[in-house]
C-alpha cells in the first residue's frame, strides 16, 4: 500500500502551486502517479485538494491519454474523497472479488459531480468563454479525483501517466459551470425494450445556459435522449436538448439547443434499452446491472450554479412521463 505520508506531499504540493498563480491561466498536472494496471477492468482513482484558502476557476481540460491504455476517464468533484491513499482502486462496475493491490471505494465519499469525461477516440470539450468551475474556499468542490479505466493489464517492468492537464486561473470567471445529471431506478423485463424515465421542475430562481451533454448506460443501452419541457397555456413545448447512442464514446457532446433554461422548467431524459437477455436486468453497480443517465453541463451568469445537482425516478415498472406528477403533455414518441 502507499505511505499515507506521500499523499500529503502531494496536497501540500499543489497548494503551493495554487498559491503562486495569481491572474493568469496555468496549468495543472493532474496524472496517475507511476500505477500498473495489474489486471484487466480496472479502475483506478487518484485525487487533489484544492486549497480551502482560494477559489480557483477550472477553464479547460486537456486530457493526456491514448485509447491505447485507458478507455476512459472521468473527473470528479467530491466534498470529501471516497479514499485518503493516494490511489484506490473505484470502478463503478463493482465485482465483488477484492482487489489484491489497491483497496476499493467509490470516486467521492460525498458530495459527488462530474466536471469532466474523456473517453477514447473523443476530442476534447473547451468550456465557452468566460465559463469555468469554481472550486476551492466558495465551492462545495473541495477535491477532484481523476479516474481512469484500464482496459488491460500492463507489462510488469510499465508504469502509466495517463490525467488530465487542468487550465485554472485565480481571475474570477463571470459565467460558473455546474452540472445536473438525469437518471432512473428501477428494472427492465426479459426480452423487453424498456423506456427507462425521468423528470424534474426547475424550482431554483436561476437562468441556465446548457452547453454539453453526455449520456451513460451499460451493454443495453440503445438511446438516451434529454429535453427540456415548457409547459405553457397552449401545451407543453418540448425541446431536444442531446441525444445519443450510449454505446458510442460517452464524453460531453454539445447540445442541440442552448435556449435558456428558467424557474418552472422541467427537465426530462428517456433511457431505450432492450434487454436481449432471458432475465430481469435492474438499475444498479454491477456489470450485471444497468445505469440510466443523462448529464446535462451548463452555465449560469453572476450566479451560483443549481443547488439541485440530481433528477431522478424510480422508473419503470412504476414511473413513466406519462405518470409524472409534472402533468407532462405532448410526450415524444419513442425514437427508435
Ligand atoms: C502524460 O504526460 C507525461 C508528461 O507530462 C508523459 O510523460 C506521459 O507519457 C503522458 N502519458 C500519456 C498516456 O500520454
Ligand atoms: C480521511 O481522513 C480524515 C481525517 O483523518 C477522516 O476524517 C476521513 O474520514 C478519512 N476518509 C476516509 C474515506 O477514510
Ligand atoms: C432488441 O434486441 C433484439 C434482439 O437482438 C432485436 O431483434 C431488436 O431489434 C432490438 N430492438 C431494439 C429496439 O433495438
Amino acid at each position: 500500500m502507499m505511505d499515507k505520508k506521500i499523499i500529503f506531499v502531494v496536497f501540500a504540493t499543489l497548494g503551493c502551486i495554487l498559491l503562486t498563480s495569481a491572474l493568469e491561466v496555468d496549468t495543472y498536472d493532474f496524472l496517475m502517479p507511476n500505477v500498473w494496471p495489474h489486471r484487466d477492468e480496472l479502475y483506478l482513482c487518484t485525487p487533489i485538494r484544492i486549497s480551502p484558502h482560494s477559489n480557483y476557476y477550472i477553464v479547460g481540460f486537456q486530457p493526456n491519454a491514448t485509447m491505447n491504455t485507458a478507455h476512459h476517464m472521468l473527473l470528479y468533484g467530491c466534498s470529501e474523497p471516497g479514499s485518503n491513499e493516494s490511489v484506490w482502486s473505484c470502478g463503478e462496475m463493482q465485482t465483488n472479488e477484492v482487489d489484491k493491490m489497491y483497496n476499493t471505494a467509490s470516486p467521492c465519499r460525498s458530495g459527488s459531480q462530474i466536471v469532466y469525461a474523456w473517453a477514447r477516440d473523443a476530442p476534447s470539450l473547451e468550456l465557452p468563454k468566460d465559463v469555468g468551475f469554481l472550486i476551492g474556499q466558495n465551492s462545495p468542490i473541495k477535491y477532484l479525483v481523476l479516474q481512469v479505466h484500464y482496459m488491460h493489464r500492463f507489462p510488469e517492468d510499465k508504469r502509466d501517466n495517463s490525467g488530465v492537464f487542468l487550465k485554472y486561473t485565480k481571475r474570477r470567471m463571470p459565467r460558473q459551470a455546474g452540472v445536473i445529471l438525469l437518471g432512473t431506478s428501477g428494472l427492465i423485463a426479459p426480452q423487453r425494450v424498456e423506456h427507462m424515465e425521468t423528470a424534474c421542475t426547475i424550482n431554483e430562481n436561476k437562468v441556465l445556459h446548457p452547453f454539453a451533454f453526455r449520456t451513460h448506460t451499460h451493454s443495453l443501452g440503445k438511446l438516451v435522449t434529454g429535453y427540456v419541457v415548457r409547459q405553457t397555456e397552449t401545451g407543453d413545448v418540448w425541446t431536444l436538448l442531446g441525444k445519443k447512442d450510449p454505446q458510442l464514446p460517452q464524453m460531453f457532446y454539445p447540445v442541440v439547443s442552448t435556449k435558456p433554461i428558467e424557474r418552472d422548467d422541467v427537465l426530462a431524459a428517456r433511457c431505450i434499452m432492450n434487454n436481449t437477455h432471458d432475465h430481469v436486468v435492474r438499475i444498479g453497480a454491477t456489470n450485471k446491472d444497468e445505469m440510466c443517465n443523462f448529464y446535462l453541463m451548463y452555465w449560469v451568469e453572476n450566479d451560483t450554479p443549481l443547488d439541485q445537482k440530481y433528477c431522478f425516478s424510480v422508473g419503470p415498472p412504476y414511473y413513466y412521463w406519462n405518470r409524472a406528477r409534472e402533468n407532462l403533455g405532448n410526450i415524444p414518441l419513442s425514437e427508435i
